[in-house]
């Protein structure tokens, strides 16, 4: 195969201090269907995932959970595999960055980095968002970071610098030339608009933690952690490696031609990345593609919000075809879309069991019924002319419409056109009547039947064939229905209207989208409660959909009846409601629910008044994993000063909550004392690390 017809296609490599949820089954859907349909136009193919395993937050989240980095990066690093598995993604690779093969190649890209004269050293002092592994330039202590909006945190290095600002009319340029690299046009002109703002030299190493890849020369720092994921693009496809094999396939394959990312890090992949390549002497990759959020109750979803769904819930009671055709068909790719279980079910049913479902059952039943399995001979004597021409001519210019839209990345559109199509052909079958002619006789009527039928089963083919690639199961189906065998072995570069093969046998006819009913939803609003509930112990897995307060909130947000426990940050609405767990004897509960609740030992690292609310603090709380903002309602009994550097209980697990315009992300535990109500913090006698788990 020549060069031109390579295609390299990556998705985002997976932090792995989080479990992988339907946000991550997202972008990795994209590039799997996109992958498919480049091999079956015949591109020789590869898509890469993987797992970004190093940093700060990785490493921090480990010590939480008990165990060591690497120990907590296999079990959440084989969690994604395992998904991926299971949802048929067609990966050629899945590269971590703790394997000796990714970290010899980062190693080799920071050496021609700095042989090359862009590497030097500096020291920083300033802002650092632990959570997004980013300096904050011009962020003041205690500032949040505008990326993620949790707190950053000060600190003071010597630091590895990379020439970033020397990169910046290069970049523009580069921008100029391609207009193609970043897509869509927005994100493009973000871009444009952040490097013309100015470049500040990037900070590259880090020596306050020590999970990473060792700079080369110099192993009391570690490579960025950006520097080090970035790098794998190159490394999985060869880059650094001594085997000849592996050097041929990094000539083979690079540049990638589409970096598939969310929209929230365009940055590091259309500004570092790229100036990282251009100070190497690298190729640049072809395309930069941000898609859009997935929300679940209005917000992104992720850990943090707690408002996570997986994709396990969906794929195990509806199939893997009904999530990817929902999440392709209802997002429109580059924006943000939501999802609910009802809103999949709702698409399953209308395009998938009704239409397509319809189109493919009566169609391939009636050529069993009347023509015993055989695909019929369409005959030019009795076509009526309007009706199947326009069909054919329909079809027709469907292939080249969908081609166009799908690869301009407009998923949802080229899906709807589609349907446009399957919806006439419905309608066509509907007005032909075929089991009225059916029931005529002669040798006209036989004929007819014929045409109409080979007609729908035509189209069927087409529609298939095209829509594999995001419906992979339900199109290897339907085309074994037609008795057309293989569909992976199909060329469709080739695909036109009359290919079906006369007189070929139909496969068993079986139906292959079943109708989701009401059962269908509670079944995945089931699953998830049940994850989340089997998940609550391991805080490696962080990632509660549901909260079981323990107590309503007090100070400004308390409600009446206050219990013995305090706390400022109580349950919101905007959680998913958990369903009771069936109540244990005498208003006690059970085991499961108490395990809901994620208690931690947290440290106040500031606290300060909220303006206008005299019983309310503004804390930020280092939980070991990560520092959380959390109002709560002690002002009355601590003065903020005091407070900072006190370890306390926090209930990490709640979902956020507005107080006074601030989120609380947490509430602080604390005892209800005298008749006044005063407010006393649970603590401890003796010494505890910050991060603990209370059980
Ligand atoms: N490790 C970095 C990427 C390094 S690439 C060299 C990272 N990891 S991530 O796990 O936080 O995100 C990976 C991808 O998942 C991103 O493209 C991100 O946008 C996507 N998603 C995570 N949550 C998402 C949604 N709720 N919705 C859509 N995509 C989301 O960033």
């Amino acid at each position: 195969m020549d060069k031109g017809k390579t295609f390299y296609i990556t998705t985002p490599i997976y932090y792995v201090n989080a479990r992988p949820h339907i946000g991550h089954a997202y972008t990795t859907i994209v590039c799997d269907a996109i992958a498919r349909r480049k091999r079956l136009l015949g591109y020789d193919t590869f898509f890469l995932t993987g797992t970004d395993e190093h940093g700060q937050k990785i490493e921090r989240s480990a010590t939480a959970a008990g165990t060591t980095p690497q120990k907590f990066a296999d079990s959440v690093a084989s969690e994604f595999r395992a998904l991926f598995e299971r949802m048929g993604i067609t990966y050629n690779d899945f590269i971590r960055t703790t394997e000796p093969r990714h970290k010899q190649g980062a190693q080799e890209l920071w050496k021609r980095l700095q042989e090359k004269g862009f590497i030097y050293k500096g020291t920083y002092t300033g802002q650092y968002c632990v959570s997004d592994e980013a300096y904050i330039d011009g962020a003041k202590p205690g500032d949040p970071c505008p990326d993620c909006g949790r707190i950053t945190e000060t600190v003071s290095e010597e630091n590895y610098y990379f020439k970033l600002s020397a990169f910046a009319d290069k970049l523009l340029k580069h921008y100029q030339q391609h207009p193609d690299f970043i897509r869509p046009e927005t994100r493009r002109n973000e871009v444009i608009a952040f490097v013309k703002s100015g470049l500040r030299d990037l900070s590259v190493s880090r020596s306050t933690f020590k999970w990473g890849i060792p700079v080369p020369g110099d192993p009391k720092h570690v490579m960025y952690v950006w520097l080090d994921a970035l790098s794998n693009y190159c490394t999985a496809a060869g880059f650094g490696s001594k085997e000849q094999d592996e050097q041929e396939k990094f000539k083979r394959y690079w540049p990638a031609d589409v970096h598939m990312i969310g929209k929230e890090i365009i940055r590091f992949h259309a500004v570092y990345w790229p100036a990282f390549l251009m100070a190497a002497d690298l190729p640049l990759p072809k395309a930069v593609i941000a898609h859009g959020w997935l929300l679940f109750e209005e917000s992104k979803m992720s850990k943090s919000r707690g408002n996570i769904v997986r994709a396990e819930s969906v794929i195990e009671v509806m199939g893997n075809d009904a999530l990817r055709y929902f999440l392709l068909r209802e997002v429109p790719f580059g924006q943000d879309g939501s999802f609910s279980f009802d809103a999949v079910v709702q698409r399953y049913n209308s395009d998938l069991a009704n239409d397509l479902g319809n189109l493919s059952s009566r169609t391939l039943t009636m050529i069993n019924r009347y023509f015993g399995g055989s695909i019929p001979y369409p005959s030019p004597l009795v076509a009526k002319k309007g009706a199947d021409d326009a069909i054919r001519d329909q079809a027709q210019a469907t292939i080249a419409e969908f081609n166009q839209l799908f690869d301009e990345y407009q998923f949802n559109r080229a899906l709807e056109c589609a349907w446009t199509l399957v919806a006439s052909v419905n309608k066509y079958l509907v007005e032909q009547e075929p089991w009225i002619v059916a029931e005529k006789e002669g040798e006209e009527n036989k004929a007819r039947l014929a045409t109409i039928l080979y007609t729908a089963a035509e189209a069927l083919r087409i529609v298939t064939a095209l829509t594999s690639p995001v419906l992979p199961e339900s199109a290897e189906k339907i085309w074994q229905q037609l008795g057309l065998g293989d569909i992976t072995k199909f060329n469709l570069s080739d695909l036109k209207w009359g290919q079906l093969p006369l007189g070929g046998k139909l496969g068993k006819v079986e139906p292959v989208f079943p109708r989701a009913d009401k059962s269908t939803i509670e079944r995945m609003q089931q699953m998830e409660q049940e994850r989340g509930r089997s998940s609550a112990p391991q805080p490696a897995a962080v990632a509660q959909t549901s909260t079981s307060a323990t107590s309503a909130p007090a100070g400004e947000g308390a409600r009446p009846g206050q219990p013995a426990t305090q706390a400022a940050h109580g349950p919101t609405d905007a959680a998913p409601a958990p369903k009771p767990a069936p109540a244990a004897p005498n208003g006690k509960i059970s085991i499961d629910d108490f395990l809901k609740v994620e208690m931690r030992v947290g440290q106040v690292k500031h606290a300060e008044k909220v303006k206008g609310a005299d019983k309310l603090l503004r804390l930020e709380v280092d939980i070991g994993s990560e520092v959380r903002q959390v109002v709560a309602g002690i002002a009355l009994a601590y003065e903020p000063e005091k407070l900072i550097g006190r370890k306390v209980v926090i209930v990490a697990n709640l979902a956020p909550r507005k107080l006074r315009g601030l989120e609380s992300n947490g509430m602080i535990v604390a005892a209800s004392a005298g008749a006044e109500d005063r407010p006393v913090l649970a603590s401890f006698l003796e010494d505890v690390p910050v991060g603990a788990k209370l059980k």
